[in-house]
């Protein structure tokens, strides 16, 4: 219960932040250590695969991922290369309750700094890569809808309107 006080929120489309591009850390200190851990636990409270900073409000390139009993930190991320291809369902804790088929490459290497700022190249396939992927939309201010058709798109927007009480 303590711990739960101290989480961080996710924000909820439509929230305008989650649209934005995040600016690259340049500032690798105990503040950025700090805000992964914190990252993490919200995560975890939340019960997601993948959490990206826009979504708690802060629009810098920070992601982390925790999948198969392996832990990933992404910051300043790039794809470096991608191999194949995936189709199955996505969700996104800024969408609860929603998802949707998008297809993704089935393989990734990414180039990402390290909570220290040192470089290193991670390789993720399958689930994980998709969840890289989705992470890494989101520091772009990409979100898993803008992949589908704008009938889908539209459907989903309605049911967030409904579900919300907002308009579109
Ligand atoms: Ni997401």
């Amino acid at each position: 219960m303590s711990d739960e006080l101290n989480v961080m929120e996710v924000l909820k489309y439509p929230n305008p932040i989650l649209q934005k591009k995040s600016q690259p850390v340049e500032v690798f200190d105990d503040d950025l250590a700090k805000f992964v851990q914190d990252l993490f636990s919200a995560m975890r409270v939340h019960d997601g695969v993948g959490l990206a900073a826009p979504q708690v409000g802060v629009l810098k390139k920070v992601a982390v991922i925790e999948y198969d009993g392996k832990s990933y930190v992404l910051i300043n991320p790039r794809v470096v290369d991608q191999k194949g291809i995936q189709d199955s369902e996505e969700g996104c804790l800024s969408f609860p309750g929603i998802y949707a088929h998008v297809t993704r490459p089935q393989w990734v290497k990414v180039e990402t700094r390290d909570i220290n700022g040192g470089t290193l190249e991670l390789e993720a396939e399958g689930y994980t890569a998709r969840a890289f992927l989705h992470e890494m939309d989101h520091l772009n201010g990409k979100l898993f809808i803008d992949y589908l058709s704008t009938l889908k798109r539209n459907t989903i927007k309605k049911k967030i309107a409904k579900h919300t009480g907002g308009h579109f």
